[in-house]
């Protein structure tokens, strides 16, 4: 039954019930993480056998081109050429870089500032303000990006089909705003792809700015982990297509497809831009890692391949989220205290409690020792309005520390609903 339609004597009775149960899992001095969506260790051993994959100087090839010397500053041919097979661009569009895309993204962001963008009149440190529009809840180390740049965050609501677009189009209308942070599938952490219509609108946006970035993360453009494999289209080319070929910045890795320590990284953009960015990049790099992106190319192959590989590592994760799930069913539904979605792919399931309990179940989370992302990591500055988001990572822990965690998150939660509900917050924050 619904915690706010009992009766004042039923909600004392349960909040006594719950409470034992905290006190119970407190005195079990649980140490369980759910914080970071990295891959469990079951994952990294699957796919290990790509560090064999180079033997002697014999393999260091890539046609005539010997990888371990010098030279090759937008990445080696065949790897150029995996990634275009895996956007759906063209391999003259990608640059291959290093083992992550978050340091891409960064420095994109950081040219933009220090020498500008192609279409910009003067670098963004002269402006006298940047304004970035961020789509929330969203990605923390996004975020984070943009605020250590000093630039102003802008908060935009994710609906069922990705960002607010009528939102979107009408704050692109001040010249200020540079710039949009976007994850188009299986977005971090609510899982949402967008839909058709939102990326049509997206690709054909008319911002004041002549300099406007559209940071397109497709960090989960193949991390399906139930269901078929979901296509998505080249955002390049319906950029392209509205006249706006130069305002997509697109970029993935195989963080999550090989090693997060030691994946491939890529950015994908028009041949313009492609000229112009690697003229100010030649400055500051000869080249990356060519070794590492051989041995991915070997090992990956090509997109159907890494397909099939994804189907490993969906056969892993599946379990986890739906353990995570069922818990959340069995001790939640019903309650009316959180929602909760219900992802197919990406790395993150997505809860909102009522409004005012996130940061207090995660306090309670933690006495009890469980750790999970710091409530408000979702939304820029740290801040969430309504402080309800919380964002949970199944990947990590196995599927039986997954079932006492989130019994565990789930206790927390029920005690700070009826804390709110009895005004007992005071009594025991102390
Ligand atoms: C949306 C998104 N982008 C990027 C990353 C990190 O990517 P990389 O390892 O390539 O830096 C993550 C990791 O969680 C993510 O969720």
């Amino acid at each position: 039954m619904k915690y706010h339609d009992l009766s004042r004597e039923a909600q004392e009775m349960e909040y006594q019930t719950v409470q034992a149960e905290f006190d119970s899992w407190q005195a079990k001095k649980l140490s369980l993480n759910m914080a970071r969506g990295k891959p469990g260790r079951e994952q990294l051993d699957m796919v290990s056998d790509i560090l064999n994959v180079l033997a002697g100087p014999e393999d260091c090839m890539d046609g005539a081109l010997d990888v371990r010397n010098y030279g090759e500053l937008r990445g080696i041919p065949s790897a150029r050429i995996f990634f275009a097979g895996l956007l759906g661009c063209r391999p003259e569009q990608v640059y291959v870089g290093g083992n992550a895309s978050l340091q891409l993204m960064y420095d994109t962001v950081a040219k933009a500032y220090t020498h500008g963008l192609l279409h910009s009149s003067k670098p963004w440190c002269k402006e006298e303000k940047v304004k970035w529009l961020c789509p929330c809840p969203g990605y923390d180390r996004h975020f984070k990006i943009t605020e250590s740049f000093g630039f102003e965050l802008i908060p935009v609501p994710m609906t069922e089909t990705g960002p607010d677009m009528d939102l979107v189009e009408k704050l692109v209308s001040d010249s200020a705003v540079k710039g949009m942070w976007t994850v188009p599938k299986y977005s971090n952490p609510d899982g949402i792809i967008y839909s058709e219509e939102t990326i049509h609108r997206l690709a054909s946006l008319k911002p004041a700015a002549s300099d406007f970035l559209l940071m397109w993360d497709n960090a989960y453009c193949i991390h399906e982990f139930q269901g078929e494999y979901v296509p998505f289209p080249d955002i390049l080319s319906l950029c392209a297509a509205e006249g706006n070929g130069d305002m997509v910045f697109e970029f993935a890795s195989t963080s999550k497809i090989t090693l997060p320590g030691a994946g491939v990284a890529c950015f994908a953009c028009s041949e313009a831009n492609m000229a112009y960015i690697t003229s100010v990049m030649d400055a500051q790099v000869i080249s990356f890692d060519k070794v590492n992106q051989l041995r991915h190319v070997k090992y990956l192959k090509d997109k159907d391949h890494t397909l099939e590989l994804m189907r490993g590592h969906a056969a892993i994760l599946a379990p986890k989220f739906q353990t995570v799930l069922r818990v959340l069913d069995r001790e939640l539904e019903g309650l009316d205290i959180a929602s909760w979605r219900h992802p197919k792919g990406g790395y993150f399931v997505s809860l909102n409690t009522a409004p005012g309990l996130a940061k207090r179940t995660l306090a309670l989370c933690r006495q009890a020792g469980v750790t999970m992302t710091d409530a408000g990591a979702t939304f820029p500055y740290g801040r969430d309005p309504r402080d309800c988001n919380i964002r949970i990572a199944p990947s990590l822990p196995s599927v039986g520390e997954l079932e006492q965690a989130m019994t565990v998150f789930c206790c927390c939660l029920k005690l700070a609903a009826l804390e709110s509900l009895l005004n007992r917050e005071s009594a025991l924050s102390t």
